[in-house]
């Protein structure tokens, strides 16, 4: 069976919310097996076992999360030319911007030669003043659904071999 993994990682639970969505929805797609991961927990094995993947973070100081970038860190060499020509996609939790988060990883994928299915989906929640920033956050359902839908038709194309 093919399998999707969702790496992640989250600090005031945007991210989270998004990549638990976007995990649910791929789990109805029956022929696909999806794991979702916190980008801490995943490494080197987590990357070669699955099928595609799917990478989920917020943007902090205009780039992706340090979490997230250790992740990226950790697997690269382990992963290079092993994982080429995979599918991947993106979700960005960001205040008011989370572009140089998807640019960021969009030059890492491409440098593991994977490829990218979908534009990056950035969910922006305004937040600009630091007790807004620091809060606990709540996805507005309209971008849980975006998650959903990604989620769905990554799994999807992964299981019926489109991608
Ligand atoms: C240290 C820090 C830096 C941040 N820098 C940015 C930024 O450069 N651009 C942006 O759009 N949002 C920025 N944010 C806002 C977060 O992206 C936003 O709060 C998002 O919800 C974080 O995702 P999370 O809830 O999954 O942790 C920053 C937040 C923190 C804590």
């Amino acid at each position: 069976m093919k399998r999707l993994l969702i790496v992640y990682h989250s600090m005031t639970g945007a991210a989270q919310q998004l990549a638990t969505a976007a995990h649910a929805a791929a789990c109805d797609e029956v022929e696909c097996r999806t794991e979702i991961v916190r980008a801490g927990d995943a490494g080197v094995a987590e990357v070669l076992a699955a099928d595609g993947y799917l990478f989920v973070t917020p943007e902090n100081l205009a780039s992706m999360s340090g979490r997230m970038k250790d992740f990226f860190d950790r697997v690269y060499y382990g992963v290079l030319d092993q994982v080429n020509g995979r599918p991947y996609a993106t979700i960005i939790a960001a205040g008011t911007d989370g572009d140089g988060a998807a640019r960021q990883i969009q030059r890492i994928a491409t440098g593991l030669r994977l490829r990218e299915v979908a534009p990056p989906i950035i969910v922006r929640n305004g937040a600009q003043t630091p007790e807004q920033i620091l809060s606990t956050k709540f996805v507005l359902e309209a971008d849980l659904n975006q998650a959903r839908n990604l989620g769905a038709a990554i799994a999807a194309g992964i299981a019926s071999g489109v991608f």
